[in-house]
């Protein structure tokens, strides 16, 4: 907030605007402390007096408007047991893993419109992607992370993203976003090594950055840059979650529970007892895709800061919701291990299955552009059409 008012100032220079300007944010800030103690939910387990201190005092300290001091390794780390035995990549997570401010490359903080009327927002798309991933966005943009009005209301969308490779390779990269960044204005982007051991980092980077810039938007999807999203159908089931009301909280995509963190070495997802203590994981969704509140996202966020970082995102954010006595739901039409297509000879690429999906993982830019333009078809027949089937459930 200080940042978009900094440039207020300096564009307008005049006095009065700075006298204008700092009286907005006292009240700004006023309402959105009084709106968050308003909003205290009942149902909930959730300790609130606890996370109204945590998100005053996180606001107040604002690292984002001083340059952080880079983060030094954490030499204590090496005492773990066998520290020297570990693969190179986890002794990296455990000097680093405390790490988490990094500067700002590319902000977007009027995004929402203002954090305080961020609640014009009612579909936040947050898309994590990679700086090489230029043709995915460019797909995305056309498709269904469009920025539009969806029966009624806004879908805004954000690429968060991190920096790769080093030298000439990260300058010509920095420079391909900065310039997808003034054609588009849709990406956040932090000076840290986006790395698939680093997206729980991004993940809360972009926390800390909704709670100061968009804190009351209203929903948010948080996906990979790969998964084909029917937006117009989750809008249609949030507002309908929404229609029937009674609780804040949601957390819903493609549930995964009864599973613990896996032990050998040679795996892409392996955490050593070093880095996570207990044999399970709490249920979590799978992070291809999942839909939340911007409630829920706050209170993510809160939990954050008392639970050490762990390299796998998805399993990161099951354990603060757990910490907050929350529970993720399952959704049947979150598809991210893929699509079930019932029987044999079935057209896999048949429009009418995405048609009443909300997500389904893995789709190449081509199939992607050619698949949203065939579900908007206003002719398309779907013989057996199932729709509704998949947005109106609830596990209340
Ligand atoms: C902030 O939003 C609330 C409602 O959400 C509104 O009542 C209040 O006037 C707004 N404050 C400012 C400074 O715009
Ligand atoms: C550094 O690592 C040690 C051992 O894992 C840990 O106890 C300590 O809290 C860490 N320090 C910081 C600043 O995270
Ligand atoms: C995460 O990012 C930090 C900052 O760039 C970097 O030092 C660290 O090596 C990265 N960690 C992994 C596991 O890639």
């Amino acid at each position: 907030m200080l940042r978009i008012c900094k440039q207020c100032i300096q564009t307008q220079g005049s006095k009065i605007t700075s006298v204008i300007v700092g009286a907005l944010l006292l009240v700004t800030l006023f309402y959105y402390f009084k709106d968050f103690s308003d909003s205290n939910p009942k149902p909930l387990q959730v300790d609130v007096s606890n996370n109204r201190r945590y998100i005053k005092s996180s606001s107040r300290s604002l690292p984002h408007d001083h340059p952080s001091p880079k983060c030094e390794r954490n030499i204590s780390a090496e005492h773990v047991k066998n520290f020297p035995s570990l693969p190179a990549i986890i002794k990296d997570i455990l000097y680093y893993r405390h790490c988490r401010h990094f500067p700002m490359l590319l902000d977007i903080p009027d995004k929402c419109g203002g954090a305080n009327e961020s609640s014009d927002v009612f579909l936040l798309l947050v898309i994590k992607s990679s700086a090489v991933n230029y043709d995915r966005r460019e797909v995305l943009r056309k498709t269904w992370a469009k920025e539009r009005l969806s029966n009624g209301v806004w879908i805004r969308r954000i690429f968060i993203s991190g920096t790769m490779g080093t030298g000439y390779e990260k300058k010509k990269l920095n420079y391909l976003l900065k310039l997808e960044q003034s054609k588009y204005n849709d990406i956040l982007q932090w000076d840290f090594k986006d790395s698939f051991y680093n997206l729980t980092l991004k993940q809360i980077l972009f926390l800390e950055w909704m709670e100061r810039n968009c804190p009351y938007t209203n929903f948010l999807f948080n996906g990979d840059d790969d998964v084909f999203a029917n937006t117009d159908n989750m809008v249609l089931y949030l507002q309908n979650f929404k229609r029937i009301g009674g609780r804040k909280h949601l957390f819903a995509g493609h549930l995964i529970y009864n599973v613990g963190p896996i032990r050998n070495p040679q795996s892409k997802y392996y955490v050593p007892k070093q880095v996570y203590e207990s044999e399970s994981y709490p249920a979590y969704c799978g992070g291809g895709g999942f839909l939340l509140s911007g409630y829920t996202a706050l209170v993510i966020y809160i939990k954050s800061h008392s639970i050490p970082i762990i390299p796998i995102d998805d399993v990161y954010m099951g354990m603060c919701l757990a910490k907050a006595g929350l529970r993720p739901e399952h959704h049947l039409g979150v598809r991210t291990a893929g699509l079930y297509v019932p029987g044999k000879n079935v057209d896999v690429f048949d429009p009418c299955f995405y048609k009443e999906m909300l997500l389904v993982h893995r789709m190449l830019s081509g199939d992607m552009y050619t698949m949203w333009h065939r579900i908007q078809d206003p002719d398309l027949e779907c013989a057996t059409s199932e729709s509704g089937k998949y947005l109106n459930q609830f596990w209340l």
